[in-house]
């Protein structure tokens, strides 16, 4: 404890998030390291097959960031310049900068305000002759209504992307998120549930969809041909032009360590993530998203709504609480093209806030941040 100048005492920091990493990470670093082979190799094909047994997902790639799998996904499905993708609006700009950095138009639906996934009424409505896509967000690690977009979507005879940045190990009706549908995309970034630093998968059910995004990962090559001729360079030409974000095998091997340890940390997350809930309910300041029982969330974040948001925001920041506004409505910013009129996606961006979820949470640390909301929601 320290203490402050007007000889208070001062409860300890709590930050809103933190970064797990397995102790043995450093040792498997080496061996790969010592193995000298950095390359996409062994410890790629050991991760992806991880992921494939964890996730359920018939086929899954590997890259080096979930913005890059984001980008592999659309170039795979072929979306690009003159195409529109109905995407969410309530995100981490990378959903949609994606969008545009393929050469396509981001068209933003509304979302649902209790749980701030994207709202398939709205998305019906900004379907037109251009729309190539649909891109949703498993916002929170708290699953998107699939069947009721998905219904939408085959309605229109379009693909989903499910941008599952936030939905690691999620499931949708007894479903892992990845095991179904035409592609997920995950990111091991540093505050994920488990991360490599920064890394990527895409998962699909579609075989003939999984040799083009492996190829969209490596200059649209595919690198398991192996060279015909002694002084080719390559072993086929790239078929058309692919990114290059193939994960390496010092990545690989963080990846693969962190895989090792998801559901215990993903346990730790479910127990703080279900105290909150039980805690919490019946607040009159403070509203809870709406969990269905059929969804399984991963607790990634944990949004609240709260009135005078940056009153609440001020009152945790002061008992070294750290509260934080993790995400903007994105037409906020002038590449989107302009603010929509959309909603309950103006109540969000004027309510949502983050409460500390992560791995180094202790029980005392949830109680004084539990009992602190109350003394708020109580004032
Ligand atoms: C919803 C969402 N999509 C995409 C990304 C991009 O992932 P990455 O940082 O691995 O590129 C993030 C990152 O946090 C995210 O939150």
């Amino acid at each position: 404890m320290t203490i402050n100048n007007d000889f208070k005492m001062e409860e300890p920091i709590i930050r809103c998030w933190s970064v797990y990493v397995p102790d043995e990470a450093g040792e498997e670093v080496t061996k790969t390291l010592k193995s000298k082979w950095l390359n996409t190799g062994k410890k790629e094909a050991e991760f992806r097959a991880k992921v494939r047994a964890r996730f359920k997902a018939p086929y899954a790639a590997a890259c080096m960031s979930g913005t890059a799998a984001l980008k592999i996904a659309l170039k795979a499905l072929d979306v690009g310049p003159g195409d529109e993708v109905v995407s969410t609006p309530f995100t981490f700009i990378a959903t949609n900068t994606s969008i545009l950095e393929i050469g396509a138009t981001p068209v933003f639906a509304d979302i649902q305000y209790d749980t701030l996934n994207i709202d398939p009424k709205s998305v019906e409505e900004k379907i037109t002759d251009k729309t190539k896509a649909i891109m949703c967000v498993h916002y929170a690690g708290n699953p998107v209504d699939m069947d009721e977009l998905r219904e939408v979507a085959d309605r229109h005879g379009l693909p989903i992307i499910e941008d599952s940045a936030h939905a690691m190990a999620c499931e949708y009706k007894g479903q892992p998120i990845g095991s179904f549908g035409d592609v997920a995309t995950f990111s091991f970034q540093c505050v994920k549930i488990v991360t490599c630093g920064d890394g990527g998968v895409i998962t699909t059910t579609d075989e003939a969809l999984y040799k083009k995004i492996r190829k969209q990962s490596w200059y649209g090559i595919d690198r398991e041909v192996k060279k015909t001729s002694i002084l080719d360079p390559l072993p086929v030409p790239p078929d058309g032009l692919g990114f290059k974000s193939n994960m390496n095998d010092i990545t690989a091997t963080l990846a693969s360590v962190a895989m090792d340890h998801l559901d215990r940390v993903l346990e730790h997350r479910k127990q703080i993530g279900e105290r909150y809930r039980r805690e919490l309910q019946g607040l009159t300041k403070v509203t809870l998203l709406n969990y269905q029982d059929h969804w399984t969330p991963n607790y990634q974040i944990f949004p609240i709504h709260v009135e005078d948001r940056e009153e609440f925001a001020h009152y945790m920041w002061d008992r070294n609480i750290q509260v934080n506004v993790n995400n903007r409505r994105n037409d906020i910013y002038e590449m989107f093209g302009g603010l929509c009129d959309l909603p309950n996606l103006k109540r969000a961006d004027e309510d949502v806030i983050l409460i500390p979820l992560h791995s180094d949470l202790t029980d005392d640390d949830v109680t004084r941040i539990i009992e602190n909301i109350k003394e708020y929601d109580n004032q």
